[in-house]
């Protein structure tokens, strides 16, 4: 099913397996692929701004409202959307993360 937002540690995700949390108040879009690798993005959607939905079948970020495909790193797969998801370097957000507590 669609996934919702929680306050899962995008560190704690296991291979294969996406969330949608925030960090510092902002939606964030996050995956561990196959390999381990965490992929971190922004949920806005690049075209007007609504909010992408993971696809967990195709591994895909999918936005409802004019049909743009992302890739799990933010690519764009399919348009309208030109520009691709603000991607954002996880250690980065850890540092971010780090600070709050
Ligand atoms: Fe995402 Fe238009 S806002 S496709």
């Amino acid at each position: 099913g669609k996934l919702e937002l929680s306050n899962i540690d995008p560190k704690t995700l296991s291979n294969d397996q996406a969330a949608i949390t925030t960090v510092k108040g902002e939606r964030k879009g996050a995956y561990r692929d196959t390999n381990g690798e965490l992929h971190i993005v922004d949920t806005t959607c690049t075209h007007v701004g609504c909010e992408v939905e993971w696809n967990s079948g195709d591994r895909t970020w999918d936005c409802p409202c004019h049909g743009s495909r992302f890739s799990f790193t933010g690519d764009v797969i399919e348009g309208p959307a030109e520009k691709p998801l603000q991607k954002y370097d996880y250690k980065m957000i850890d540092n971010l993360t780090s600070e709050d507590s």
